[in-house]
């Protein structure tokens, strides 16, 4: 049979919308790219589980799409990290990629994502690049800037009524850039940091520069560790007898998802960040339980972070109706949304960067209870970023 010509335009049309239709409607392929090996593990593990709350919260569908997970551990290895992510981009050709926790990680999947333009969303790591310099309109993140927590704890550490800082940090992206987020806000509140302390990423040889600070004596410490490195920082800073006699403040991560491991040595720290334990809503009540009955343990800052990342995703798929080849419906929807997040509301600023409010928290027991706002609507300034 012979098709006229427009029979058969109007047979191709339909042929090829068939095509889109099936393939919006297969599996939306995510590519969980986070550490389930070293210092960073439990922090990965806690975000796949935040993640697959929300998605099972929503019957296993986002933007009426079944999810398909595909997973790499990245170990926290930025020499690692190219390979890795390619593995997700072109081996399993994923429709998005979540992670990861590393910022020195994060920064080389940004540039793969950036170059391939798979849709990234990091739900944790900080390296202010992401939405700086490197941003790019399918690069997105659920999570923080390194600048943010380190700005809210310097106003925190300067309404104390400090003079003398001393910092001290992994020297790489995440603890560099947390440390000048402090040093900003601290000098502007009057203070002056005096001497920056740092050791190699993933290092916990911690005694010789707990000497320096001892000879030192300044009025604060600033500290960023997180995960394994922070359990034994807190203990190791303690046990030197430094908490008796020199206040310590961190970014919150000092003291989340480690409270168990530290026990008293972290009683009493007061932290910054834009998550609490005891924040009071019934939106944070309701995630808590869920994920409390669940996964048999209480969620943290990382299981909140993954857990926004899926709606992050959600709020894009559902504007497009699973149909992730409208990529600029999909990203604007992104970009406008307003997440109902246990942490409370936020949006993205045009960096798309959350803009959020940042806690004070005070370790009891085995949470970090919010006793106040350090800075609300926090953004970071995204410096360096063309949108
Ligand atoms: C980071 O490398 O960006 C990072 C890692 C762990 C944290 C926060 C930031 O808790």
């Amino acid at each position: 049979m012979r098709l006229s010509p427009t029979l058969f335009t109007a047979a191709a049309l339909a042929a090829l919308t068939s095509t889109a239709f099936a393939q919006s409607q297969a599996p939306l392929k995510v590519g969980l790219m986070l550490p389930s090996t070293g210092t960073f593990a439990a922090l990965g593990d806690m975000i796949e589980r935040g993640f697959k709350l929300y998605v099972e919260e929503q019957g296993g569908k986002l933007g009426g799409r079944e999810i398909q997970y595909f997973k790499v551990d990245d170990e926290s290895e930025p020499s690692k990290a190219t390979d890795n992510v390619n593995k997700l981009i072109k081996r399993d050709n994923v429709d998005v990629i979540v992670g990861t926790v590393h910022s020195g990680v994060a920064l080389a999947m940004a540039r793969a994502a950036k170059d391939s333009g798979t849709l990234l969303i990091v739900p944790n790591a900080g390296a202010d690049a992401i939405t700086g310099p490197q941003c790019a309109p399918n690069i997105f993140r659920s999570s923080f800037s390194n600048w943010q927590p380190g700005y809210a704890t310097g106003v925190v550490a300067a309404g104390k009524g400090y003079k003398r800082a001393m910092t001290i940090t992994w020297n790489y992206a995440a603890g560099n850039e947390t440390v000048k987020g402090f040093t900003e806000a601290f000098e502007k509140g009057g203070g002056k940091v005096i001497k920056d302390l740092s050791l190699p990423f993933p290092g916990v040889e911690f005694q010789p520069l707990l000497t320096a600070i001892a000879a030192e004596k300044p009025d604060v410490v600033f500290a960023f560790f997180a995960g394994g490195g922070a359990v034994k920082f807190v203990k190791d800073y303690d046990a030197a007898g430094l908490k008796r006699s020199i206040p310590l403040v961190g970014s919150g991560f000092l003291t989340d998802g480690t409270l168990e491991a530290q026990g008293a040595s972290a009683q009493g720290l007061i932290t910054s960040l834009h998550y609490g334990d005891e924040i009071n809503t019934p939106r944070n009540t309701a995630f808590r339980n869920k994920f409390a009955v669940t996964y048999k343990t209480n969620p943290d800052v990382y299981a909140m972070q993954g857990y926004d990342a899926a709606q992050m995703l959600a709020a894009g798929l559902t504007a497009v109706k699973g149909d992730t080849s409208k990529k600029d419906a999909l990203y604007a929807a992104m970009n406008k949304a307003q997440v109902d997040s246990p942490r409370g509301k936020f949006t993205l600023s045009p960096q798309r960067n959350p803009t959020q409010d940042f806690y004070v928290r005070e370790v009891k027991g085995n949470y970090n209870v919010v006793t106040g706002v350090a800075v609300k609507a926090l953004a970071d300034p995204g410096r360096g970023c063309k949108p």
